[in-house]
């Protein structure tokens, strides 16, 4: 039996393994390299860094829910001189394959992200976060309006130059996401991160009053994956041609061959890492063996097969 060719490709970025980390659930990777070495998957998201160090959002910042689980960490992070001091060199030590998640309040933010991210050596590619549910404003969600996300992408590509990939992450909150996803596309992004957290809100009965003190966050875990399966196969139907990096609710391997079957490239896994640090390696193995099993003798062959007519085999 041949062997399964596992890696997969975002832009001119390849990895040995389409699993990835989800940006925020597992910061830099230092938690995590404490269960596996970071360089046994495909790649880590580091958690979106702004420009400047940031406290983010007022505690309580998490709600467990049915299936899931809300957040509003509101980009907590070091700011990006100081990732790029201590984040970047710790991860280059062990040898993980880095893609360093980046979030601004202003298009400007972003290309000034990006352009003390073009000299740095050992990045893979870039994701451009531009649709996180927890900012103080909701027209600073970029992702929701088409010429906004357009811009922030624009301004990114200029700066970056072309040799580094960038996956705009985009929300599901919106009402044409494949617009918007053709839009940062045009502009520039070589992949799609589909899909962020989805904006949700709970209210604690002892107070009546909102339990989050940012009062809304975003809602990940298993509740949300038939919605990220929506999105990402909305998605590649319209640019099949366009590497998505799926996510939102992954624990098991038939979870990622779910995402993959629907059009992605690759998977991140995120809330799942809070309950079982080793996630991610259990996802890669299962994902493994599924891929074997149905036949396949690659990854390649499996990405968007949903879409293909009865009867095509691979
Ligand atoms: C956060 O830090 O609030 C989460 C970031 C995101 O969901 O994009």
């Amino acid at each position: 039996m041949n062997e399964l060719d596992f890696s997969t490709t975002i832009g001119n970025a390849w990895f040995p393994s389409p699993i990835f980390t989800a940006s925020g659930c597992a910061s830099s990777g230092r938690e995590l390299a404490q269960f596996f070495p970071l360089h046994d998957i495909g790649g880590v998201v580091t958690k979106s860094v702004m420009n400047k160090a940031r406290h983010g959002r007022p505690t309580p910042r998490m709600a467990e829910t049915p299936s899931g689980m809300l957040n509003s960490i509101g980009l907590q992070g070091p700011g990006i001189d100081a990732f790029i001091a201590k984040d970047i060199p710790y991860l280059i030590e062990q040898k993980a394959r880095i893609i360093v998640s980046i979030a601004g309040e202003t298009v400007e933010e972003y290309a000034t992200l990006a352009r003390k991210l073009r000299s740095v050596a050992g990045i893979s590619a870039l994701e451009v976060n531009i649709s996180c549910p927890n900012v103080e404003n909701r027209g600073l969600v970029f992702a929701c309006d088409p010429d906004a996300s357009r811009r922030v992408i624009d301004g990114v590509r200029r700066t970056i130059g072309g040799e580094i990939p960038i996956i705009a992450k985009l929300s599901p909150d919106v009402t044409d996401l494949v617009a918007i996803a053709q839009g940062v596309v045009e502009s520039g992004a070589d992949a799609l991160a589909l899909i962020n957290t989805v904006l949700g809100m709970v209210i604690n009965l002892d107070t009546m009053r909102p339990h989050l003190g940012g009062t809304t966050g975003g809602l990940s875990g298993p509740a949300i994956r038939p919605i990220a399966v929506r999105a990402i196969y909305q998605v590649h139907a319209a640019l099949p041609k366009t590497p998505i990096l799926g996510m939102g609710g992954v624990s098991t391997g038939r979870d990622a061959l779910e995402m993959i079957a629907a059009g992605a490239s690759a998977v991140s896994i995120g809330t799942a890492s809070f309950t079982n640090p080793t996630a991610l390696i259990s996802v890669q193995s299962e994902l493994k063996e599924l891929l074997r099993i149905k036949g396949f003798e690659s990854l390649r062959g499996a990405v968007g097969f949903a879409h293909r007519p009865e009867g095509v085999v691979q």
